[in-house]
């Protein structure tokens, strides 16, 4: 990290339109490929001809509307409506009512909103709790911050890595205005006992969110191809509110996703109106005022081209790319799959020979992978739960399991012959000492250089050193170095 401030580049004289494209081309080299199967987190590949061109002329015939005052551009209104009854024709019940947010952690921060006004005005709840197990979406945690409810986190269970519900159940108390569960979790595709959290939320009179947002747009059309799927959205007793990312197996581009309600009581407390300035009257279902219409235009053009037929024979490749890999992934030495996945993630861990996970290994494999062409995304430890790699799965996949599992074969013998990665203890446990609310510049600057961290070096290309260093450290200070790096990557 430079001492010295970067000083802004002022804009540039203005140049031809092809001139910019060209540019904006050439900076995306860089990047992990969009399309081609081979990344494995971030990215859903439909494998659709021509979807993406029918997503980016949806988006430019609606670029400039705003969607702030749909009583000046009523189409927004149309799309809206069709977007948000198609979910909840899937995903709903009679009465539900939704709205089309920017994604998935817009549609959780509504959903806490709505969960903690709703209980303030209904219960008189002034101390707002949000009971949560630990599996659950960082979004949570984030709406929770940002909204001053406190998260009161749950244990799962450590072989099914699935929300333990008594346990839930056991944590609601008369502070408690909402309770997750997800259909899957991300950090390992298992799909929670929704009928059982709900109901016991609902004895409690209390308000419970299924996290549909990877799941909801993939589960119901697994169902459709005979597949087995537990019932997890709002037909259920109890759920009274649910996520759903239409960016991520709808196949959207990104920044789609619809947070439906059990009826119109409940989302009216999403709503935000102001009438107390001197301007114009403003009512924001969502967090955004003005917004583009342009992203709604192409969910709602993606959708109707793909069509439910087309959905259910889209999840039937995920489903068969997901059978194949986790037969090859389950017959290789040392490589133990987490939990049953239900829908298109895959999270795995490498065991030593103490049968303990050897994270050296993992990292090593990540970084081998990455070398080979495909990106597939570490994940820490936490609280018992070992640390693995994890793969979201797309239709795109499909044709790159066989390719997939050879590189990783070839890989992990690579990764086997590595010396391995460890972290000195003494700076363990000098770290977990430090307090990291009281850090000054200098001292994160130390700690970020110690751990390989230096943006102005570049992104380091092997990451096993740093993520084990990470991996030990405690989780503020963790925190507080990623947010540190991170704030130093956008420099000005
Ligand atoms: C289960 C789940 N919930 C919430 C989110 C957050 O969604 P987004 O990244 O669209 O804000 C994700 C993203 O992967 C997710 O998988």
């Amino acid at each position: 990290m430079s001492a010295e401030p970067t000083p802004p580049a002022a804009l540039p004289p203005g140049r031809p339109a092809e001139d910019v494209l060209t540019e904006l081309r050439a900076l995306r080299g860089g990047d992990a490929p969009t399309r081609g199967g081979r990344t494995f987190a971030y990215v859903y590949d439909a494998g659709v001809d021509g979807l993406d061109a029918l997503a980016a002329q949806a988006y430019s015939a609606y670029a400039t509307v705003n969607g702030l005052d749909m009583t000046v551009f009523p189409s927004v209104a149309r799309l809206e409506n069709d977007i948000v009854a198609a979910v909840a024709a899937v995903l709903g019940a009679p009465g539900v009512q939704g709205t089309f947010t920017s994604g998935g952690t817009e549609s959780i921060l509504l959903a806490v909103k709505t969960a903690r006004d709703h209980a303030r005005a209904t219960r008189g709840v002034t101390e707002p709790r949000l009971v949560l197990p630990s599996t659950a979406h960082a979004a949570f945690h984030k709406a929770a911050a940002y909204l001053g409810v406190r998260p009161v986190v749950v244990p799962v269970d450590p072989v099914t890595f699935r929300a333990d519900a008594a346990a839930v159940a056991a944590a609601i108390d008369e502070r408690t205005v909402l309770v997750v569960a997800s259909a899957p979790s991300y950090a390992h595709g298992v799909v929670d006992p929704v009928a059982e959290i709900a109901a016991a939320a609902a004895e409690r009179g209390v308000l419970c969110h299924v996290d549909a947002c990877i799941g909801g747009w993939i589960l119901p059309y697994l169902r459709r191809t005979g597949r087995e799927v537990p019932p997890f959205d709002l037909s259920v007793p109890g759920v009274t509110s649910l996520s759903v990312d239409l960016h991520k197996y709808g196949y959207a581009d990104k920044g789609a996703s619809v947070v439906l309600y059990r009826d119109a009581e409940l989302r009216r407390h999403q709503y935000f109106a102001h009438a107390g300035w001197p301007g114009y009257p403003v009512v924001n279902p969502t967090v955004q005022g003005t917004k583009s219409g342009g992203l709604l235009a192409q969910a709602w053009a993606v959708l109707r081209h793909v069509g439910e037929d087309g959905y259910t024979a889209l999840a039937g490749r995920v489903a068969d790319a997901s059978d194949r890999l986790l037969a090859g992934l389950r017959a290789a030495p040392g490589v133990r799959v987490l939990g049953d996945p239900a829908a298109g993630l895959v999270a795995f861990t490498l065991d030593g020979a103490d049968g303990a996970p050897d994270l050296s290994l993992l990292l090593h494999l990540a970084d081998e992978m990455r070398e080979r062409g495909w990106y597939l995304q570490p994940q820490l430890s936490f609280d018992g739960l070992p640390p693995n790699l994890h793969l979201t799965l797309t239709p795109a996949t499909a044709g790159q399991v066989d390719a997939l599992l050879a590189d990783l074969a070839d890989a992990l013998k690579a990764a086997r012959v590595l010396p391995p990665v460890a972290v000195d203890p003494a700076l363990a446990e000098l770290a977990a000492g430090l307090d990291p609310a009281a850090l000054g510049p200098e001292e994160i600057a130390g700690v970020l250089a110690f751990a390989g961290l230096d943006p102005q070096g570049g992104l380091p290309t092997r990451t096993a050193p740093l993520l084990v260093l990470l991996d030990a450290l405690p989780g503020p200070l963790k925190e507080r170095l990623l947010a540190e790096f991170v704030g130093s990557i956008f420099r000005i």
